[in-house]
């Protein structure tokens, strides 16, 4: 016998479970499906964000930057420390610890929300009328039935052609959360989020870095001033930082890996380290879910193909989250799952794609909501920039992080905010102003105009604001 759902949501990452949540809301009856074990086998809900990505990754930044700070920053304030260490267990124990305690927040949200849970692996069995058959294989299989199947089943890192991750040597984001002992000398293939977040970590707390990007350009879907700015700041900090290259071939060994790759000049090189993180990007993950059986379409990426709606092409199945298009970001999936569930509920829920903010939480920080200059450039728009560096920001001196600027595009004639970009300290919360201004469709003057308390890093959005009609006040 199947247990009767209206709603049937498959994984409970940010994308699914906040659906799931939503559709609760909205008085649907809902049950949520997710595969993923913790270390004693029981369910861990929060998808990759919450087991091997946003959290455990923050957790990892906060702990080697207060390392970071101990060592070199505390001096200056007259704190004075002696044999400074690092328990690496210990740093690993406390992430682990964040995480959860997220996973047991999002089952106690699913029981108030009277969400039922099933944990196990998800597939659908068939189409029946109205609706769908879910079969759940777990420790107890189930058959589900529902009208609406809501899919977010996430993505996995994209491996090296042969170099196979084994979490040993060759890392994904998952062994890269969790690595036992500092690495004397640490690789990273990419330099994209996650490989400038993980290298951070680990440069903190001593390790000697080398990222291998094959691009030319430094970070290219950011702003080019920021972009720049980072790659400056971050090659300061000791971050190997190697444009251009062609990785040929990586040999993993008992002790060590080698990469055998092209650098820019085109001159053949090999890197050898104890540990090698692969982040390359990540592919949309369907393994499992029957996809092929019911004729859900899939785009060449592995991507389920959906509309702005993210309605699929089956009637009634909807996917949301990196298993489709877009920006791969736990806040997209969730807006996505909310968006869905209202529509499911008739109301016209909406995902305004060009206000979703991208942080990247690097000391300093990057965050940025809107168009490039050399995107506004290439469209031929005409804008005003306005800049304003932290170090003529008050609070910025008293915390001792004055690098980096905001910078704010506006349309040259309806001065209309088109964009923000931030490299600074908090800018991950600093973005979020902006977001509201260009939801709102703000102009630069109204942010200039508004009251900002003082001494806060916020000053430095009005001082932005104001630098776009060339008046800012402290610099
Ligand atoms: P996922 O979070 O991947 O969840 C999918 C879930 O579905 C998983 O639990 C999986 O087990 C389950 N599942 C899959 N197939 C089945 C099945 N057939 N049956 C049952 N369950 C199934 N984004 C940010 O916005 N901010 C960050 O700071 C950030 N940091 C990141 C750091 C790292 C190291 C990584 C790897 C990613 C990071 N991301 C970050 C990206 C973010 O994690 C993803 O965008 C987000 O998790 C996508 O959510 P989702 O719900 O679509 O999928
Ligand atoms: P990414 O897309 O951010 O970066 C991948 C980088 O690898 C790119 O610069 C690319 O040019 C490079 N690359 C690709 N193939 C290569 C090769 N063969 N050799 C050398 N370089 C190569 O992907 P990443 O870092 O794996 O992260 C995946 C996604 O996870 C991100 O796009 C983001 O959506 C999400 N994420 C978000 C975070 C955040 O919001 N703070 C943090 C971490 C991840």
């Amino acid at each position: 016998m199947s247990k009767q759902f209206d709603i049937v949501v498959i994984g409970a990452g940010p994308g699914g479970y906040i659906a799931a949540i939503r559709a609760a809301q909205l008085g649907f009856n809902v049950a949520c499906i997710d595969e993923w074990k913790n270390s004693e086998g029981g369910p861990a809900p929060g998808g990759t964000c919450t087991n091997v990505g946003c959290i455990p990754s923050k957790a990892l930044l906060q702990s080697s930057e207060n390392f970071d700070h101990a060592g070199h920053a505390f001096a200056e304030h007259g704190i004075k420390l002696a044999n400074l260490e690092i328990d690496v267990a210990r740093m690993l124990a406390r992430k682990d610890g964040v995480v959860k305690q997220n996973n047991e927040g999002i089952l106690y949200l699913f029981k108030k929300n009277k969400v039922a849970f099933f944990h196990g692996r998800g597939s659908f069995a068939k189409a029946v009328d109205g609706g769908y058959e879910i079969a759940v294989k777990g420790k107890a299989d189930e058959v589900l039935q529902a009208r609406h199947v809501i899919v977010a089943t996430g993505s996995s890192a994209r491996a090296l052609p042969g170099a196979a991750f084994d979490e040993e040597r060759i890392l994904s984001n998952d062994g890269a959360l969790r690595i036992g002992a500092v690495p004397k000398r640490l690789g990273v293939v990419g330099s994209g989020v996650i490989g400038l977040e993980m290298g951070s970590v680990w440069r903190r707390l001593g390790a000697d870095v080398t990222v291998l990007e094959a691009l030319p350009n430094f970070l290219g879907a950011v702003d080019d001033g920021v972009a720049k700015e980072a790659l400056k700041l971050f090659t300061k900090q000791g971050l190997k930082i190697q444009l251009g290259v062609r990785i040929d071939a990586v040999k993993s060994g008992k002790k060590a890996v080698t990469v055998s790759y092209v650098d820019a000049k085109g001159a053949s090189q090999t890197l050898e380290v104890d540990r090698l993180i692969v982040s390359i990007g990540r592919v949309p993950h369907t393994e499992g879910l029957n996809a092929e059986g019911v004729g859900l379409a899939l785009d060449e990426r592995g991507a389920i193909v959906v509309d702005a709606d993210c309605k699929t092409n089956l009637a009634n199945v909807w996917a949301v989250g990196d298993v489709v298009r877009g920006p791969m970001l736990a806040h997209k999936a969730e807006e996505e799952g909310v968006a869905v569930a209202e529509r499911i509920a008739g109301q016209h829920g909406h995902v305004n794609f060009n206000t979703i903010p991208w942080v990247i939480y690097t000391s300093p920080e990057i965050a940025w909501v809107g168009q490039t200059e050399q995107q506004l450039k290439a469209e031929g728009r005409a804008y005003k920039a306005g800049q304003f560096p932290f170090l003529a920001n008050g609070r910025a001196r008293a915390l001792g992080d004055t690098s980096g600027f905001v910078k704010f595009l506006a349309d040259a004639k309806t001065d209309e905010i088109l964009g923000v970009h931030i490299i600074g300290p908090m800018a991950s919360e600093l973005i979020a102003e902006a977001v509201v201004a260009m939801e709102f469709k703000a102009s630069s003057e109204d942010i200039a105009r508004i009251c900002h308390a003082h001494p806060s890093l916020s000053e430095s959005m009005k001082e932005a604001a104001l630098a776009v009609d060339k008046r800012t006040l402290n610099f």
